[in-house]
C-alpha cells in the first residue's frame, strides 16, 4: 500500500485543535459584520472608521463613548446611516455589536448586546435630523468623568 499522505488537511486539524464551536461562531459573525461594514458603511466612513472630515465623523477610538451616556445606545441605531441602510434588523443587531467592539474605544461595564428586536423598534423612529441630538450627546460624553 502506498504511504497516505494528506496535507491539504493539515490546516483543518490546526484549526479544530485551536478553535473552540464559540469561537468560531463569533468570528463568522465578525467576519459577516465585517463584510456588511465595507458594503453598506465604508463608502462614506472609510476602511478604518477614520471619517471625512467635516462631513463624516470619525468613529475609531470614540464610538463605544456614545454608550456611556444616556440615549447614546439609541443614537447609534436611529442615525440615518445605520436605520435606513438595506440591512435586517438582525444584520444591523450584529453589524453593531461588531463595529463598537472594532471602534472602541472600552465598552461601558455591564453593556450588552443589540438585540434584534430592539433594532426593530429603535429604527422604526430614525432621526430625520441626527445634528442636535448628536452635539447634546458629545455634550454629555465631554462631561464624564475622567477615564483612567
Ligand atoms: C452617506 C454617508 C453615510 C453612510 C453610507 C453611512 N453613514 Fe454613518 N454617518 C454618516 C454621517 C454624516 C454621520 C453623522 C450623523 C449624521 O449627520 O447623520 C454618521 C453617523 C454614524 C454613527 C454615529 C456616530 C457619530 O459620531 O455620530 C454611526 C454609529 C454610524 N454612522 C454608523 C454607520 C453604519 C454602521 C453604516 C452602514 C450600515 C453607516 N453609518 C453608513 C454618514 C454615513
Amino acid at each position: 500500500m502506498r504511504p497516505v499522505r494528506a496535507p491539504s488537511t493539515g490546516w483543518l486539524a490546526l484549526v479544530l485543535a485551536t478553535t473552540t464551536p464559540a469561537q468560531a461562531a463569533d468570528s463568522a459573525a465578525a467576519h459577516r459584520a465585517w463584510v456588511d461594514y465595507a458594503l453598506h458603511c465604508q463608502g462614506c466612513h472609510l476602511p478604518g472608521g477614520e471619517g471625512m472630515a467635516g462631513k463624516v465623523p470619525a468613529m475609531r477610538g470614540a464610538l463605544a463613548d456614545f454608550l456611556k451616556v444616556p440615549g447614546g445606545r439609541e443614537y447609534l441605531v436611529q442615525v440615518p446611516g445605520v436605520a435606513t441602510a438595506k440591512l435586517s434588523d438582525a444584520d444591523v443587531a450584529r453589524l453593531l455589536n461588531w463595529l463598537v467592539r472594532a471602534m472602541g474605544p472600552d465598552l461601558p461595564a455591564g453593556f450588552h448586546d443589540y438585540q434584534t428586536a430592539e433594532v426593530a423598534t429603535l429604527r422604526a423612529h430614525w432621526l430625520r435630523s441626527p445634528g442636535p441630538v448628536r452635539k447634546d450627546l458629545l455634550a454629555a460624553i465631554a462631561a464624564l468623568p475622567a477615564r483612567r
